[in-house]
C-alpha cells in the first residue's frame, strides 16, 4: 500500500479535470488520477463545437445564449448558473485559442461559428451561428490542447489509477483510495480538496454514444457515501446515432445543412418545429424521430430508423467541416454520405443530472450545505446549467467554465485548510470490495448482467417512458442486483485485471440505473429529456423543482432510495411554452 499527499486531488482527466488541474496546479500541489490515459478521455469524442456568443459571424450576445440555455433545458435550469456559464463562455473560448487550439477560421481570420440545435437569435427568432469548432473534432482538440498545457505546467498525472472510494471524516472530504491497474496495488491519497471530474454513466444504455468507460464511477462512489444525486431522471438522447450502433454523428451535420427525412423522403421536422426545423433542441428532435418510426414512417427493412441527408451539400464542404463523421458512416454502415442518406436513430448521450454543486463547483449535501473539501465539474456534476435537456455544444463549454471554477475553488480552499486525519484503516472498504470480487466463485457473468441491464434500460427508460415501463425497468434492475451478488470474476490475478474492474463498474451502473428509474417514476410530468406518455404535459405547479435522491439504509441494512426536491433558481425568465 502506498501513501501520497497532495493539496488537491482531481479524479478524471477529461476536459473538466484537466481544466481544473491547470488552475489548481498554478496555485498549489495537485495530482490528477485517471482510470485511462488523459488523451483517451471521453471529451475526445465530442464533435461539433463549443458555443459562445462571440458574434464573429453575426449579431449575438450572452443574454440570448442564456435564454436559449434556460428554454432548451425546459426551465429546470438554475438561471444564476446559466448566466455565469454564458457570460464566461467568450473568455473560455479565447483562453483555449491562446493555448493553441486550432479552431476553424473565417475568411477574415476570426474563429468561425456554426449553427447548432436550440441556439437562436433574439429569443427564438431564428437560428444563430454560436458554435466555435475545429471541424468535427472539437472535443478531441480541446483534450489535446489541455493535455499539452498540463504537461507544460508539470501537472502530476497518475494514469490508469481507478479511484474506488472517497474518504470522509466528520463530513469533510479528506482523500481517495485508488487501485493501480498495472499492479493491483492500492494507493491512499490524502488531500485537502478533491475534485470529481469523472464523466457520465451512459453505459446503463445499450444504444449509446458513450465509451465503454462511461460507467458513472464518481457518482457511484459519492452515492455509496450517502451523498445526494440530483435530477438523475434527465438523460439526453442525441438524435443522430448511427442506426443500430449508437455511434455519434454530430449535430454539426444538421448545423451545416443536413436534413432528417422519413421513408416518404419528407423533411418531417418542419411539422414538429416550424421555425428552426432540424435544429430544434435534442429532446424534441429525438422524440420526433421516435414518433416517425412508431407511426410507421421509419426507413429500412423494419422501419426502425430515419435518414440523415447530406447529399445536397458540396463534397468539399462535407470534407472540410464533417470529415470524421462521414468517415464513420462509410466505415460502420458502408454508406457514402456524398450520394446516400445515412440511417440514424437516437442514442443515449448525456446525463443532465449528477453530483449537486454550486457555481463554484463545491459539492452540496442536503439543503445546499457545502461539503468541505469536495468539488465536482463536468458531466459528473449537476450545477444545474442543463436542466431537463442540454443544448448541443453547452457541454464543452460547461467543462471549461466549471472545470476552471472548480480548480480555482479547490486550490483556494486548500490554501487555508489543514490535512485532516484519515479514517482508521482507510483502505478497508476497497480491500473488501476488490477482494470480495476477486475471490468470488459465482456463476453469473459480468457481461451478461450488463447486457440485460442495458436491454431493459433501452426498452423501458428511453425516449418514451410510462409508469408501466419504468416499473418493469425497476423490477429488472432489482433482479439484476440480486444476480450481481453471485457474479464470478474469472481473472484472479493482480496485473491489468480489467475483469475485476468491470465488475466494480457494473456495480456503479446498477446503482445509477436504479436512481434514474426511481427518480423518473416519481416525476409525473414530461419535461426535456424525460417524456412520460402517461403525463405528457409539463407540470410547473408540481414539478418545477429538482429531484434530490438519497441513499439510506433501513434497520436491516437494506438500501432505500429517498427522494426529496429543491426549488429551481429563477432570475430573469418565467417558464413559457416551448415552441421552436
Ligand atoms: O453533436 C455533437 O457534436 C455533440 C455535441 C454535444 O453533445 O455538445
Amino acid at each position: 500500500m502506498q501513501r501520497h499527499q497532495y493539496d488537491v486531488v482531481i479524479v478524471g482527466a477529461g476536459g473538466a479535470g484537466m481544466r481544473a488541474a491547470l488552475e489548481s496546479s498554478k496555485r498549489t500541489r495537485t495530482a490528477v488520477l485517471t482510470k485511462l490515459y488523459p488523451t483517451r478521455s471521453h471529451t475526445g469524442a465530442a464533435q461539433g463545437g463549443m458555443c459562445a456568443a462571440l458574434a464573429n459571424v453575426e449579431e449575438d450576445n450572452w443574454e440570448w445564449h442564456t435564454f436559449d440555455t434556460v428554454k432548451g433545458g425546459d426551465f429546470l435550469v438554475d438561471q444564476d448558473a446559466a448566466e455565469v456559464m454564458c457570460r464566461e463562455a467568450v473568455d473560455a473560448v479565447l483562453d483555449l485559442e491562446k493555448m493553441g487550439l486550432p479552431f476553424n477560421r473565417t475568411a477574415e481570420g476570426k474563429i468561425d461559428q456554426r449553427f447548432f440545435g436550440g441556439h437562436t437569435r433574439n429569443h427564438g427568432e431564428a437560428v444563430v451561428r454560436r458554435s466555435c469548432f475545429a471541424a468535427d473534432r472539437t472535443g478531441h482538440m480541446i483534450l489535446q490542447t489541455l493535455y499539452q498545457q498540463c504537461i507544460k505546467q508539470n501537472v502530476e498525472f497518475f494514469n490508469e489509477y481507478y479511484v474506488l472510494d472517497l474518504l470522509m471524516v466528520a463530513g469533510k472530504a479528506t482523500g481517495v483510495v485508488a487501485y493501480e491497474l498495472a499492479t493491483g496495488e492500492l494507493h491512499i491519497f490524502s488531500a485537502k480538496s478533491i475534485v470529481f471530474a469523472s464523466g457520465g454513466f451512459g453505459k446503463v444504455f445499450r444504444t449509446t454514444s458513450n465509451a465503454h468507460t462511461l460507467t458513472g464511477d464518481g457518482m457511484g462512489i459519492t452515492w455509496r457515501k450517502g451523498l445526494p444525486l440530483e435530477d438523475m431522471e434527465f438523460f439526453q438522447f442525441h438524435p443522430t446515432g448511427l442506426a443500430g450502433l449508437g455511434v455519434l454523428l454530430s449535430e454539426a451535420a444538421r448545423g451545416e445543412g443536413g436534413i432528417l427525412r422519413n421513408k416518404d423522403n419528407e423533411r418531417f421536422m418542419e411539422r414538429y418545429a416550424p421555425t428552426v426545423k432540424d435544429l430544434a433542441p435534442r429532446d424534441m428532435v429525438a422524440r420526433a424521430m421516435a414518433n416517425e418510426v412508431r407511426e410507421g414512417r421509419g426507413c429500412g427493412p423494419d422501419g426502425a430508423y430515419v435518414m440523415l441527408d447530406l447529399t445536397h451539400l458540396e463534397p468539399a464542404h462535407i470534407d472540410a467541416k464533417l470529415p470524421d463523421i462521414t468517415e464513420f458512416a462509410r466505415t460502420y454502415l458502408g454508406v457514402e454520405p456524398y450520394t446516400e442518406q445515412i440511417p440514424v436513430f437516437p442514442t443515449a448521450h448525456y446525463a443532465m443530472g449528477g453530483i449537486p454543486t454550486n457555481i463554484k463547483g463545491e459539492a452540496l449535501a442536503s439543503n445546499d450545505d457545502v461539503i468541505p473539501g469536495l468539488y465536482a465539474a463536468g458531466e459528473v456534476a449537476c450545477v444545474s446549467v442543463h436542466g431537463a435537456n442540454r443544448l448541443g455544444t453547452n457541454s464543452l463549454l460547461d467543462i471549461n467554465v466549471f472545470g476552471r471554477r472548480a480548480g480555482i475553488a479547490a486550490a483556494e480552499y486548500a490554501a487555508t485548510a489543514e490535512f485532516e486525519e484519515l479514517p482508521d484503516a482507510p483502505e478497508q472498504f476497497v480491500v473488501d470490495l476488490v477482494e470480495g470480487l476477486r475471490t468470488s466463485t459465482g456463476d453469473e457473468r459480468i457481461a451478461a448482467i450488463r447486457a440485460d441491464l442495458q436491454a431493459t434500460m433501452d426498452l423501458n427508460a428511453q425516449v418514451y417512458r410510462t409508469e408501466g415501463s419504468l416499473k418493469q425497468a425497476l423490477t429488472d434492475i432489482e433482479a439484476l442486483k440480486e444476480r450481481f451478488t453471485r457474479v464470478g470474476v474469472q481473472d484472479k490475478g493482480k496485473r491489468f485485471n480489467t475483469d475485476l474492474l468491470e465488475a466494480v463498474e457494473l456495480g456503479f451502473l446498477l446503482d445509477l440505473a436504479e436512481v434514474l428509474v426511481v427518480s423518473a417514476l416519481a416525476r409525473k410530468e414530461s419535461r426535456g429529456g424525460h417524456f412520460r406518455e402517461d403525463y405528457a404535459k409539463r407540470d410547473d405547479v408540481n414539478f418545477m423543482r429538482h429531484t434530490m435522491a438519497y441513499r439510506e439504509l433501513d434497520a436491516e441494512g437494506n438500501v432505500n432510495i429517498r427522494l426529496d426536491y429543491k426549488p429551481v433558481v429563477q432570475t430573469r425568465y418565467k417558464p413559457m411554452e416551448r415552441k421552436y
